[in-house]
């Protein structure tokens, strides 16, 4: 079988690390990575070749090479895009079209469809306040896109520009013979929480510092109310969703952006199982009025039926795995606790 050229973008953030492990597990991949940072220890070795570098400026330099397939994961995260919203969008949106431009040429020069994949975000949907979040209850993917955040607004502006790019670009779909175009897929994950690795500049951040303060035996004041539900997600699910929505033949596939989910908690929830496994941990709660205006902007959880129907999503992992076969083992051999 000949190996699949495969490009990660953002390899040394928490998705990327875990992606990048998860293709060298399958075998089949020529693995390209790409990030600002140096590869970090836990996947060095794994990339035939790591470009180091901005994106954008470096541009030119992919399209020496043949991608079959781009998981496009580079991006800055909600909290740390409110502070420096023109370097987000730089990076949230320019680096995403100058790539989706890549592919979209390389689909129609070799007659086949790069395969592109997007991770969007809970971050997408803003709902407007407290009382509308209580009611919503699970969203659909199409119901409160009216991000409050330069993160959300990047995110769902993307998954549009990406269903352009891979229907519509240069309205080629009414050509009488229409080119190859590329093919673009979305999954809006909720917060993710790894056992190896911590998140930075997210505002979902709260859920994976606290439980990491905890098993590390340091105090940790939350940044939100107690009350504060969004959903959650293991990070191998995150990893599953990915791999399972680039594996699907395309005809299988009723839209283009997919939410997944997995387990919605509250704040207060993490801190009761981090002070169960972790006696005497300190956990405090201090919300940061911007932060916590975010989160309160996120539903409590999603409706993931499309992804169940058309490629057969359901996680490994609901709340109580979560935390006894995954991230607890996992935390104490990080840990050594
Ligand atoms: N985890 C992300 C954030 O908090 C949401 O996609 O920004």
């Amino acid at each position: 079988m000949t190996e699949q050229s495969v490009l990660v973008t953002g390899a040394c953030g928490e998705i990327g690390q875990a992606l990048v492990q998860g293709l060298k597990a399958r075998n089949g991949y020529r693995i390209v990575t790409a990030d600002l940072a140096p590869l970090p220890d836990a996947i060095r070795g794994l990339p035939s070749e790591h470009v180091q570098g901005d994106l954008v400026n470096r541009i030119k330099q992919f399209y020496d090479y043949d991608f079959d397939i781009i998981y496009h994961l580079a991006a800055s995260l909600s909290s740390k895009a409110e502070v420096a919203t023109e370097e987000a969008h730089r990076i949230n949106v320019e680096g995403t079209m100058q790539l989706l431009m890549l592919a979209a040429y390389k689909s129609e020069k070799y007659k086949k469809p790069v395969r592109f994949l997007f991770p969007s975000s809970i971050a997408a949907y803003g709902m407007a306040d407290g009382n509308e979040k209580k009611q919503a209850g699970r969203v659909k993917e199409e119901d409160f896109n009216s991000p409050h955040t330069m993160y959300g607004c990047n995110k769902l502006y993307c998954e549009k520009l990406g269903t352009y790019y891979s229907r519509f670009f240069g309205q080629r779909h009414l050509d009488s013979n229409p080119p190859a175009m590329l093919d673009f897929r979305s999954i809006r994950f909720p917060g993710l929480i790894s056992a190896f690795t911590l998140p930075s500049g997210g505002t979902s951040d709260y859920g994976p510092e606290m439980l990491h303060a905890a098993a590390q035996g340091k105090p940790y004041a939350c940044f939100v109310r107690e009350d504060t539900k969004i959903s959650f997600m293991a990070m191998p699910d995150a990893i599953k969703s990915l791999l399972m929505l680039s594996d699907v033949p395309r005809p299988a596939l009723t839209r283009q952006t997919y939410n997944v989910a997995a387990f919605a908690i509250r704040a207060g929830e993490f801190r009761d199982r981090a002070v169960e496994a972790f006696p005497g941990a300190t956990i405090t709660f201090e919300p940061n009025p911007n932060r916590q205006g975010i989160v309160d902007s996120w539903p409590e959880d999603v409706d993931d039926s499309r992804a169940r129907a058309d490629w057969n999503w359901q996680p490994d992992y609901d709340a109580d795995t979560f935390f006894e076969d995954y991230f607890l083992p996992g935390i104490r051999k990080r840990y050594g606790r």
